[in-house]
């Protein structure tokens, strides 16, 4: 069978994206949410499935019956011919409340998630090492346009032309958002890394949830690096259009995996751009822990 061509990246409103995340826009921006919904927002590779299955484990424990993370947290952005609608995944959800996944900057996430003033946990991570994610993602994941080296990488990167654009503005205007939306939580990759009990009780106090002291730590230890990586139903395995030969998807899960990557070079231009986008000093990042 012939292999799909990959996509073309092009400008949606403002944010560069691929067909896979317009074709189905007019039911997502018209989506209806329910106000008990907990949003997952993240810019790509920034630990949304590590939080999603934290979530899913805080309100439904372990399941019976083993169920993709993409099905019991829906990737509601995504349309493709694979997996179909993701909005028609989340209608199917029978839980309540529906953990919903996006990695849309705030402008594009449907209006009724913030009419209902909906829970949304918002996780960042910093830049250098959310390229070099993002990179490794794109070279395995063939419904992504096509990476190219990672110097032309990086620097299209730095420009917002990688699918759902600026990580810049990603985090800077999910920021700003916190200022005035309160029923948002607002998470860095970094920290969970550190630590991720103290990040799981600061969720748990958001979200008004009190796990017993056996619950959470039984919830740290599942969602371990090294354990997820090894769950067929954590780690993408069963996805298609993942060559999971050319990267895994829990590829290392570490801060500072960048200085692997970045030349000395590369470092200095890539710190001059970011103080001239990251003007906010509210908003501070770690690039090594
Ligand atoms: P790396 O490519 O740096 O390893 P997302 O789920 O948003 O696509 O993000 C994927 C990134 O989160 C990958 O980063 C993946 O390894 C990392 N990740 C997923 N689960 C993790 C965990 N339990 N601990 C640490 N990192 C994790």
């Amino acid at each position: 069978m012939d292999e799909v061509p990959r996509p073309e990246l092009f400008d949606f409103h403002g944010v560069s994206l691929t067909q896979y995340f317009t074709e189905n826009w007019e039911n997502v921006r018209n989506f209806q949410a329910r106000p008990d919904d907990i949003l997952i927002a993240t810019y790509p590779k920034a630990g949304s499935t590590w939080v999603s299955n934290i979530l899913d484990l805080l309100y439904f424990g372990q399941r019976e019956k083993p169920i993709p993370i993409y099905e019991r947290v829906p990737y509601m952005d995504i349309c493709h011919p694979e997996v179909g609608a993701g909005t028609d995944w989340v209608d199917k959800l029978p839980t309540s409340p529906r953990l919903i996944k996006t990695h849309f900057p705030v402008q594009l996430v449907p209006k009724s998630f913030l009419e209902h003033k909906c829970r949304i946990v918002y996780v960042a991570r910093n830049a250098k090492d959310n390229v070099v994610s993002f990179f490794h993602f794109d070279r395995m994941n063939k419904s992504q346009p096509e990476p190219g080296d990672w110097s032309s990488y990086l620097e299209r990167f730095k420009h917002g032309k990688v699918v759902f654009g600026s990580w810049y503005d990603h985090v800077n205007n999910w920021w700003k958002k916190k200022q005035t939306y309160s029923n948002l939580h607002y998470m860095f990759f970094e920290d969970m890394v550190e630590d991720t009990g103290r990040e799981i009780d600061k969720l748990c106090s958001f979200l008004g949830l009190t796990p017993s002291v056996e619950e959470k730590t039984r919830i740290v230890g599942e969602v371990h690096f090294d354990k997820m990586k090894k769950d067929d139903m954590l780690n993408y395995s069963t996805v298609p259009v993942f060559d999971l030969k050319v990267s895994p998807f829990m590829r290392k899960g570490k801060v500072s995996d960048w200085k692997n990557h970045f030349t000395v070079a590369q470092n200095e231009d890539f710190d001059e751009d970011y103080k001239t986008k990251m003007k906010d000093p509210t908003l501070q990042f770690r690039t090594e822990i």
